[in-house]
């Protein structure tokens, strides 16, 4: 059986625990590193099996992995991945992969040079949502993408400094960003304003409140994506993409539901579970909607491919490997860097 290791050992650490405890009829839990002792400590007494670690290169040494999860914040990336790399061990790590492009495409650019197998935590494109969003946009001209994510501010102090989290949009509204990118296609440019000073209450706070984004895409439809973490309370208080046809519409929402307004409902199927309820009216074309809604198995199929692709030596299944993510992060970056500069930026993604 592979040999599986986890660096890191926080809160998606441990989101990543629960689906390795769901994979040991295909995995070995081998060991578990955080700089804290005790959480990689509180890692194996949960885990029931594998050792603890303060550092990766010792457990490296001891426990030989044959792959590697990799759940540090966003400003810790490089010295971990290029060791991982120089031994060929199998890596997924969380996004954004980094903070530095640079830095990022010498890591992508290491892995290739060494055929490894990478993914990455963009684990909503797992989700059957993503598929039916897919299909939506390759059978239905997209105009216009709207979304919104307001959530409040998380709790771990690197999150709160727009230098080590690069920021509400990098750190976490790349899941929307990620998710248009997935289903719609590439963006080509992108305009941003940011504001602060409306969260007053949180200590050693310093980052963007809100952004409000316009990206132009390759295809030639627009998007508009106000996004925040401005609400007092709730990881996710507001959360939608809709996608907008001159006849239809859809509302995506992330690991939730799928909705089609404006189009008459097809038969039901065990597969999506559709089912039709009242529209809101915003369409005459139909005048219901059909829901698909999610089954709540995306975060343990995304691991799982990335064991499984292990395992066998096959990638094809992975659907977020370094470099796609990577592109994600390049995107994220061009909107930081509009609100910088309050310039419209150019993306350039094939660098
Ligand atoms: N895919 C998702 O939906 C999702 C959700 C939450 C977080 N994340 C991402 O996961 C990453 C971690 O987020 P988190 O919420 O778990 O943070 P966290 O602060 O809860 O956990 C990070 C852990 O890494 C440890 N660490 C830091 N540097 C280390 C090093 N050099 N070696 C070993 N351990 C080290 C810290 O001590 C901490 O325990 C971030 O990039 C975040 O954006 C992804």
């Amino acid at each position: 059986m592979k040999k599986l290791a986890l660096i890191g050992c926080g809160g998606i650490g441990r989101y990543h625990l629960g689906n390795f405890l769901q994979s040991k009829d295909i995995v070995e839990l081998v060991g578990f590193c955080d700089i804290i002792p005790e959480k990689a400590e509180a890692f194996v007494k949960e885990a029931g099996c594998g050792k603890a670690f303060e550092n990766y290169i010792d457990m490296y040494n001891e426990v030989e992995p044959d792959m590697v999860f990799i759940c540090i914040p966003p400003y810790a990336h490089g010295d971990i991945e290029f060791e991982t790399i120089r031994r060929g061990i199998p890596f997924f790590v969380e996004k954004p992969v980094a903070l530095d492009m640079d830095l990022a495409r010498r890591i992508r650019d290491a892995a290739e040079a060494k055929n490894l197998i990478t993914a990455s935590g963009f684990q909503c494109r797992y989700s059957k949502l993503a598929e039916r969003n897919i299909q939506f946009c390759r059978e239905n001209e997209v105009v216009c993408v709207m979304c919104e994510r307001t959530g409040g501010v998380p709790s771990a102090w690197w999150w709160r400094n727009k230098e080590t989290s690069g920021g509400q949009v990098v750190e976490q509204a790349i899941h929307q960003y990620d998710m248009v990118r997935y289903t719609l296609g590439e963006p080509v440019e992108v305009s941003s304003f940011s504001t602060r000073g409306f969260v007053r209450d949180v200590e050693n706070y310093n980052t963007d409140d809100c952004s409000v984004t316009i990206v132009r895409f390759e295809n030639g439809s627009l998007g508009a994506f106000a996004v925040g973490d401005y609400a007092k309370n709730g990881n996710a208080a507001d959360e939608k993409i809709i996608f907008k046809c001159r006849d239809k519409r859809a509302e995506h929402r992330i690991l939730d539901s799928f909705r089609i307004y404006g189009e008459a409902p097809k038969e039901e199927s065990d597969e999506n579970k559709g089912f039709i309820i009242a529209g809101d009216g915003a369409v005459s074309a139909g005048g219901g909607c059909v829901e698909y809604k999610e089954d709540e198995t995306y975060g343990l199929r995304c691991d799982r491919t990335f064991m499984e692709a292990v395992i066998s030596g096959d990638p094809s299944k992975i659907r977020s490997p370094y470099r796609d993510a990577l592109k994600s992060v390049v995107f994220t970056m061009a909107i930081n860097e509009s609100m910088a500069t309050g310039k419209t930026v150019r993306i350039d993604l094939d660098r």
